[in-house]
């Protein structure tokens, strides 16, 4: 088998995207398990991650690594959380930001058997549910939503300033009459008081009219 680290925490084994499971023997959502030399990695699919999706199309801009502090919003039962949670290990933290009770109770279970994914049931709008999180590196953002960029901008407070945001926008969320292009171009000067654009990615090869973008705070 061959194995190679492309960013950190994120490998490919015989062309599969994957990272190292933080859980040995567990999976998240019937994810294939693949040890080599005495270490266990949970492929990751990019038809169920967007943000698997992204790097396998070649994103460039990837900077969560060991030890970082991210807030994720729309954590839905944590499939890409678990794999965000293997990349930052157990110096980092994910907080996981779902509006969902019914998401949230896998999510829960999940939370429990991975100490680095804290579960906050909320809507990602109303932020004083959770103000106890700040200065984070990160923030990932798949809500889903029509008010998305809204929603970035409320949340932006609490990552800390030169902090990434990486963004799944679902074009059919936000307008089923314009192009998705339009859409993402609109989101993208929605938050560009607070945010420069540093990489969009069309992922419609793997999610239907969604693009993946990487911002950085101003
Ligand atoms: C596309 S799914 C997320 C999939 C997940 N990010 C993944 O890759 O594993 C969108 C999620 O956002 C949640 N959501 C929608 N609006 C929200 C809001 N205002 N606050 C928090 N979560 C929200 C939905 O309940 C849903 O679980």
């Amino acid at each position: 088998m061959h194995i190679k680290e492309i960013f950190d925490g994120v490998y490919i084994i015989d062309n599969k995207l994957s990272t190292l499971n933080l859980v040995k023997g567990e999976k998240v959502y019937g994810e294939d398990l693949v040890n080599i030399e005495g270490k266990e990695y949970r492929l990751w699919n990019p038809n169920r991650s967007k943000l698997a999706a992204a790097l396998s199309l070649g994103l460039k801009n990837f900077y969560i690594k060991k030890g970082s502090k991210v807030l994720y919003l729309g954590a839905a039962t944590g499939t890409t959380c678990s794999h965000i949670s293997d990349i930052v290990g157990r110096e980092g933290i994910v907080f996981c930001v779902e509006i969902s009770s019914i998401a949230m109770l896998k999510l829960v279970e999940l939370c429990k058997k991975r100490e680095n994914m804290i579960p906050i049931l909320s809507d990602a709008r109303i932020t004083k549910n959770y103000d106890y999180v700040n200065n984070v590196d990160f923030i990932y953002e798949d809500v889903a939503a029509r008010d998305q960029a809204a929603i970035l901008k409320e949340n932006a407070k609490m990552l800390k300033k030169g902090g990434y945001a990486y963004v799944a926008i679902k074009s059919q969320s936000i307008s089923i009459v314009k192009q998705p292009r339009e859409v993402y171009n609109e989101f993208i000067r929605e938050v560009s008081d607070t945010f420069k654009l540093v990489e969009m990615i069309d992922i419609s090869k793997f999610h239907k009219a969604h693009a993946f973008v990487v911002l950085k705070r101003l």
